[in-house]
Parts: structure tokens; C-alpha cells; sequence
């Protein structure tokens, strides 16, 4: 920690989430003096940097993925091996143990990483005061009587909250949101979800595979309707041959509390009157961004409807100094894309030119199987009427799924009819959360699909789909 003297900033960041974190990194490895300022405590009440993604979000939830789909596969799968587990119990107790402990080494990580950058660190609440001596100023509640840190620059990295019910507050106790649902002390025999989006599906994915009855109700008519209909299609008849309840178009009515537990009361697609009894309820339904306590008002931060702060392509917000990135801002709510928007920023502060093309911002779902995609779906591509050819390739040709006996799912390129330039990749199978990878690469490149069909793959790999798919454009697939 600073002392009061020492208070004067190239740049303050007010929050330690990927945006925050990777923002301040950035600007001190750029020669800046850098401060950040994040509230976030740990059970013991001291600092646990890494915002939502480390401490409720991303790491944890790939944790406790990561646990139950070892143990599903153990369940389910390893008998397709030929290794026989007569008897196969969970320590549930262990596994929440275990995720609380990669989800510390990661805070400890960031500590380290400010440490080795010079990145000053302040543990607290900041807030706006008003400008003085052209400098803006944050305090810091707990940082010491007084303090208040000055600079040229501030970067707001406050990131956002789940998205409670109408009229239904989270307890974390029965009514969970991801905080809660990522914690829950005895498997719940009934688990009721509300919201199949990217949270409901893979948490209620950990809870399924852990032994609950898993039902998801979902508002919109169609499932996941951001992913390329033909993959969330696919997707959709795994999950439910896995024995996810997953049911579109219904209208919540009423939630209730009694001692044998939740009743959720809602209108089916056909108007119906039905409702689910369950022991927890999950409520996934997005989140907001986050500005409370940050007291914008002193500056005169401007939000937009919806409460995000108003930022223009470069995360400028309207007031000169002030930027403002990652879940706080417009564009989709996801760690990699705060990232991009943090380097950015630090990049431009310090005089370079800070770009990020959201275009090629990645989307990934780590349920099993996984779904990715990055650019435009086929849907969107016929909306705009843009003339594209498309390229699909199964796993089931693949001959390194099948030896993982993981065989479920597709790849799909899309590219323009008449460039040839790639316009979008999905993918639902095993690992395409690595296999996006090389699409976000092509299509940061504006590749062609016959880039990525002229690059030799290694054999035999997953990746070996996506060349596959590559070369179906062109309808020359070699292995189907
Ligand atoms: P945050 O991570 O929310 O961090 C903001 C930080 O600012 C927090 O530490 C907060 O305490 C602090 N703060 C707020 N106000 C103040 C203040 N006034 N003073 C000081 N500090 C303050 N995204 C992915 O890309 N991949 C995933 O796999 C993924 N999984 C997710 C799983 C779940 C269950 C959830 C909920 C989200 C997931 N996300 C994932 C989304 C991802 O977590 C967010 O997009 C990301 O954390 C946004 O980063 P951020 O830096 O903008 O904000
Ligand atoms: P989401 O936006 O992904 O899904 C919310 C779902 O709830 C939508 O399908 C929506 O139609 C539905 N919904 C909204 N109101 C409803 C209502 N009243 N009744 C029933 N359904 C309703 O939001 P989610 O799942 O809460 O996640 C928040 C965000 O966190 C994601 O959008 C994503 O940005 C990020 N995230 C990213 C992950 C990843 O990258 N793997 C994992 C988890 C979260």
C-alpha cells in the first residue's frame, strides 16, 4: 500500500477484473505510474483481485466444469475404455475446496503480477471526487484517513452484477446467482434454472452431471439464438439426450418460498399455467453493469439506458481523461474482450494507437460438448443478404474424436461468395473452445477459407475439422 504522500498517478484504474487488472499491467509495462483500486474481498476480508471472472465467474466455473465432467466420464464413459470403477462416490466438500483454491492462486497471481509491474495497489472502494488542479481524483475508502489519489487518466473497470428477478431478491441461499450457484454445499435434487443463456446452461450443466434433475425455463422461443442456428440445434439435442429439462417460451409468473422448498409458477409456449418445484433456483438471466458507489456524478460520467457507460470506439467516455472498458461498457460481457479493450486503452493513453475489432471477439459455452464461434452466423449472413458459401464437417469423421470417443458435433465455415474471406466459424464438439482459436486467427488476417484448406493440420487432431470444414466450402472435404 501507498502512503497518503504518495498519491499522484499517470493513471488510476478503478477495478481489478481482467479489464482493470490487464489495463493497469499494461500501462506500467508502457513506463506509466500506475494505481489500481479494487474493492473485492476475500472470506478473510483482504484483497482478492480478478473480479467476477476470478472469483465468481470464469475460473471457478471452468473449475467445477472441469471436476463434474471428470466425474461424468468416470460415470459414464470410461466403461467404453474398458476400465472398469465398481464403486464411484463424490466428495463434494473437496470439490468446492478445490475450486476455492485455484481461484486463490489466481488472485495471488494478479498480486504478483502488480508487484513485478510496480503497479501500485489499493484495497478499497474508489470514487469519483470532483476535479481539482486539472487532475481527477479518486478516494479511497479503507486506504487511509484522506486518501485520495490524482491523475491525468482514469480507466473505469467496474464491471457488472447479476441480473436479479422482478420482485425476487438473490439470497444465495435458495435463490442463487452465479455466486451462490457455484458454492452450494449438498447436491440439490431438484435445481430449477431460470434462463438457458451461457450461465444457466453451464451451471446447470456442474449440477446435472453432480446428480441434480436439472430444468432450465427459458423466455425466448428459441435456444441460444446468438449461435448459428444449425449448432445451437445440435447443441440443443445433446444437452437434453444428457437429461437437461430445457423449455423455451414460457413466462415467469410468480416465485414462492415454502418449507419444502421453491415453487416457480410460469405460462408454458402454448399459454399454459405450469410450475416447477425445486430445492435451489438458479437466475441466469444477464447481468447489469456496475456503477454503484463510484459516485460518476462528480464528474458528470454519462450512462446510456441501459446504465452503461457511455464510451465512444476507443472506450473515450465525454470526459477528457476518463475511459471506461470491459463489462461496464457496450459489446458482449465477456474477460477477453475487457482485455482487449484494457490494452487498448493503456496503448492510447501512453500515445500508441489502441485498437479492438469486436468483430473478433470470440464466443465460448464449456459445456460438453462445447460450442464456439467467432464472426457471423448463417442466419445473420442471409438477414443482411450478403451472398456467403458455407463448408460443414462432423466429428464423427474425425479420426481423433472417434479415438476420444467424443464424436458429437460439427464445425461450419462460412465465407463470402465471392472473396472468399471467412464472414464466421462455429463449431459444437469436443475442445472447440481451443479450436476457435485458429478461426479468430484467420479472420483477424482476413483469411480465406482456402487459407485455412491450404494449411497443413497435424494428424490426427481435432483442428483437423476445421481445415475439413475449411475445404467444404469449396466442396472438396477430403474425409467424408
Ligand atoms: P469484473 O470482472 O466484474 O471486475 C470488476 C471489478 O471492479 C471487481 O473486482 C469489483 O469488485 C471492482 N469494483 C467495482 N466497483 C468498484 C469501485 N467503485 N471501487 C473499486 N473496485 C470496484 N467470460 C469469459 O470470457 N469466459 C468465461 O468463461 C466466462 N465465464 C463466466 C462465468 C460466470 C458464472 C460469469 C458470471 C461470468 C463469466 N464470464 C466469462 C464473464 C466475465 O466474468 C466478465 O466479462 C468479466 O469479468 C468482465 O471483466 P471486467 O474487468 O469488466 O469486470
Ligand atoms: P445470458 O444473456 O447469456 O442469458 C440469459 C438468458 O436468460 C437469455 O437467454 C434470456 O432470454 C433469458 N431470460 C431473460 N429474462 C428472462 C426471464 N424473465 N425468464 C426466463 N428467461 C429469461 O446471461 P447469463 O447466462 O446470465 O450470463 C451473463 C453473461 O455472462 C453472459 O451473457 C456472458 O456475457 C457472460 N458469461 C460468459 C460465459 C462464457 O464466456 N463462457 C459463461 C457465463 C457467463
Amino acid at each position: 500500500m501507498a502512503s497518503s504522500a504518495d498519491n499522484r498517478f499517470d493513471v488510476i484504474v478503478i477495478g481489478a477484473g481482467p479489464g482493470g487488472y490487464t489495463g493497469a499491467i499494461r500501462a506500467a509495462q508502457l513506463g506509466l505510474r500506475v494505481a489500481c483500486v479494487d474493492a473485492w474481498r476475500n472470506e478473510k476480508g483482504g484483497p482478492a483481485p480478478g473480479g467476477t471472472c476470478t472469483n465468481i465467474g470464469c475460473i471457478p466455473s471452468k473449475a467445477l466444469l472441469h471436476s463434474s465432467e471428470n466425474f461424468e466420464n468416470a460415470r459414464r464413459h470410461f466403461g467404453d475404455h474398458g476400465i472398469r470403477i465398481d464403486s464411484i462416490a463424490i466428495d463434494l466438500q473437496k470439490m468446492l475446496a478445490r475450486k476455492s483454491t485455484v481461484v486463490r492462486q489466481n488472485n495471488e497471481g494478479i498480486l504478483y503480477l502488480f508487484k513485478k509491474n510496480r503497479v501500485t495497489f489499493f484495497h478499497g472502494p474508489g470514487r469519483f471526487e470532483t476535479d481539482a488542479a486539472g487532475l481527477h481524483r479518486v478516494s479511497v475508502a479503507g486506504a487511509g484517513e484522506g486518501m485520495v489519489l490524482t491523475a491525468p487518466h482514469v480507466v473505469v473497470a467496474t464491471g457488472s452484477v447479476a441480473r436479479p428477478l422482478p420482485g425476487l431478491a438473490f439470497d444465495e441461499k435458495r435463490v442463487l446467482s452465479n455466486d451462490g450457484a457455484l458454492s452450494i454445499a449438498a447436491v440439490p435434487q431438484r435445481l430449477g434454472v431460470i434462463g438457458a443463456g451461457v450461465v444457466g446452461l453451464e451451471l446447470g450443466s456442474v449440477w446435472r452431471r453432480l446428480g441434480s434433475e436439472v430444468t432450465l425455463l427459458e423466455a425466448l422461443p428459441a435456444f441460444l439464438p446468438a449461435a448459428d442456428e444449425q449448432i445451437a440445434r445440435e447443441a440443443h439435442k445433446q444437452f437434453t439426450r444428457q437429461g437437461l429439462k430445457i423449455e423455451l417460451g414460457i413466462a415467469i409468473e410468480s416465485v414462492d418460498s415454502g418449507a419444502e422448498g421453491l415453487r416457480v409458477r410460469y405460462q408454458d409456449s402454448a399459454k399454459k399455467a405450469q410450475q416447477l418445484e425445486c430445492d435451489k433456483l438458479i437466475v441466469s438471466i444477464g447481468r447489469l453493469p456496475n456503477t454503484e458507489g463510484l459516485n460518476g456524478e462528480a464528474v458528470g460520467l454519462k450512462l446510456d439506458q441501459r446504465g452503461f457507460i457511455e464510451v465512444d470506439a476507443a472506450c473515450r467516455t465525454s470526459i477528457e481523461g476518463i475511459w471506461a472498458i470491459g463489462d461496464v461498457v457496450r459489446g458482449p460481457m465477456l474477460a477477453h474482450k475487457a482485455e482487449e479493450e484494457a490494452v487498448a486503452v493503456a496503448e492510447s493513453i501512453a500515445g500508441q494507437h489502441g485498437h479492438v475489432d469486436l468483430e473478433t471477439i470470440a464466443w465460448v459455452i464449456y459445456t460438453a460438448p462445447e460450442i464456439a464461434w467467432v464472426g457471423q452466423t448463417e442466419q445473420q449472413l442471409k438477414a443482411s443478404g450478403r451472398a456467403y458459401r458455407a463448408g460443414t464437417f462432423p466429428f464423427a469423421a474425425n479420426g481423433r474424436a472417434r479415438a476420444m470417443g467424443d464424436t458429437a458435433g460439427l464445425v461450419k465455415c462460412l465465407a463470402d461468395a465471392q472473396t472468399d474471406r471467412v464472414l464466421g466459424v462455429h463449431a459444437v464438439g469436443p475442445l472447440v473452445s481451443e479450436l476457435i482459436a485458429e478461426a479468430v486467427l484467420a479472420m483477424a488476417f482476413r483469411a480465406s477459407s482456402e487459407d485455412i484448406a491450404r494449411v497443413c493440420h497435424a494428424h490426427p487432431t481435432l483442428s483437423e475439422a476445421t481445415r475439413e470444414a475449411a475445404l467444404a466450402v469449396e466442396g472438396r472435404a477430403l474425409n467424408i
